[in-house]
């Protein structure tokens, strides 16, 4: 199988952006553990990150046929994109919703998500062991729906 890790808006600046919230790890440090993981499980693994709404529009666009499974760190365009919801309804592959924060313990803006609406399930303020989780978590279902 073969699944995608999709990362939005300011998340290239991890390890240097407000460490106090979201950690010490760069993106590349993830994408590293994430790599690790995922060929330990035999999983193929596709790894990105854009700062611009409708790049990311076009990479659920493109999982299509291409993984089994996403899982999506959006970044603030989570409580706001209606248009990433709708991307993910359209395509039909199964899509974890990933934050490195608690983002119900944080400012009342961060609460709502328009991805968990369409969002298999929802995994947040673990940090970056959250994209391991999330990974496990994908594979499982992967598993069970065979
Ligand atoms: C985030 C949480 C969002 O509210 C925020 O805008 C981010 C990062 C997280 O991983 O904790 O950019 O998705």
């Amino acid at each position: 199988a073969s699944i995608l890790i999709l990362n939005g808006p300011n998340l290239n600046l991890l390890g240097t952006r407000q460490p106090e919230v979201y950690g010490h790890e760069t993106l590349a440090d993830i994408e590293a553990m994430c790599r690790a993981h995922s060929a330990a499980h035999g999983l193929a693994l596709g790894f990105a990150q854009s700062n611009h709404e409708g790049a990311l529009v076009d990479a659920i666009h493109a999982a299509r046929g291409h993984h089994d499974g996403i899982i999506l760190n959006a970044g603030a365009y989570t409580h706001t994109s209606i248009a990433l919801m709708d991307a993910i309804s359209s395509v039909q592959v199964p899509t974890i919703e990933l934050h490195l924060s608690n983002i119900h313990a944080r400012e009342p803006f961060r609460h709502h998500s328009y991805i968990a609406r369409v969002a298999l399930g929802v995994i947040c303020g673990f940090g970056a062991h959250g994209y391991v989780l999330a990974i496990d978590a994908l594979r499982g279902h992967l598993e069970r729906r065979g």
